[in-house]
């Protein structure tokens, strides 16, 4: 409810003002605590990494992580999704499923973690590599951490998702790389996903305007080459993980930001 000036005295005008004003630190607060924990989650998940791990022994480790710290990951059952985070092995470009698949030196992985704590989601993925990787694979990985920086450096209320989608897409041009339409970057707070999406790709002054002290996910997607993707169901699921169809490499990387008054704060920083 907004107050009304015509409905209410000046003093209970400034006592719903002042109420509404905590609530919503308030709620920054939750998610800036619910954010701080997916963002040690994925560096503690990230030191797992090592050839001869299976997937599933990493999302049992998240699964306790995040238990015994209050929290539950936000994954698990999620429209029938089985396991506490996703883990995207080379070839499959998001959504993966952890299982009983080894690690292997020259894999490139990326373990993305939600958890919700006191009912707020913090989102954050990242793309490790495994063992031994090649030159190709380092560039694909920086350029895919750097791309999504860049679409961060904009965040502001005078932007719109569109300016974020063209800095993410210019920059992946520049080195090479192809950008995945599919997958984009969302709204997020009470809800793991919410309006507004936020493209990887686009033209400037377009889509909406960011709105001040919500949260949003800047997560692009960079592909080897410009291969189609091939969805796969799972089994018991709405939610489906895709793999490129060339069999190429992409790499991931993820933050939940919040959009202040004037700029931006990253809220997952590893
Ligand atoms: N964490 C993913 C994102 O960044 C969504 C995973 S949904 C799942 O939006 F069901 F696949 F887990
Ligand atoms: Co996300
Ligand atoms: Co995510």
């Amino acid at each position: 409810m907004t107050p009304h000036s015509s409905m209410y005295g000046p003093l209970q005008r400034r006592y719903i003002e002042n109420t509404m004003i905590s609530q919503k630190s308030n709620q920054i607060r939750m998610m800036e605590q619910s954010c701080r924990l997916a963002a040690t989650a994925l560096s503690w998940a990230g030191t797992l990494v090592k050839p001869g791990v299976t997937t599933d022994e990493i999302d049992a480790a998240v699964h306790d992580y995040l238990l015994t710290r209050e929290a539950t990951p936000s994954t698990l059952n999620y429209h029938g999704f089985p396991k506490s985070c996703c883990i995207s092995v080379n070839d499959v470009v998001c959504h993966g499923v952890p299982s009983s698949y080894k690690l292997q030196s020259g894999d490139l992985v990326n373990i993305d973690i939600t958890c919700n704590k006191g009912g707020f989601h913090g989102d954050t993925s990242a793309t490790f590599y495994v063992g031994k990787v090649n030159d190709e694979q380092r560039k694909l990985t920086e350029c895919a951490h750097a791309a999504m920086m860049e679409g961060i450096s904009i965040l502001s209320p005078k932007k719109r998702t569109g300016d974020v989608g063209h800095a993410i897409e210019n920059f992946v041009k520049k080195k090479n790389f192809y950008i995945v339409h599919e997958i984009g970057g969302h709204g997020i707070g009470e809800n793991f996903h919410e309006d507004p999406f936020v493209p990887s790709w686009g033209k400037k002054n377009t889509g909406e305007f960011f709105t001040p002290w919500k949260c949003i996910t800047v997560e692009p997607i960079i592909s080897e080459t410009n291969s189609p993707l091939v969805s796969h169901l799972i089994p018991n699921s709405d939610i489906e993980y895709f793999t490129t169809l060339d069999h190429c490499l992409s790499a991931q990387f993820e933050h939940t930001i919040l959009i202040t008054d004037k700029g931006h704060e990253v809220l997952t920083a590893w």
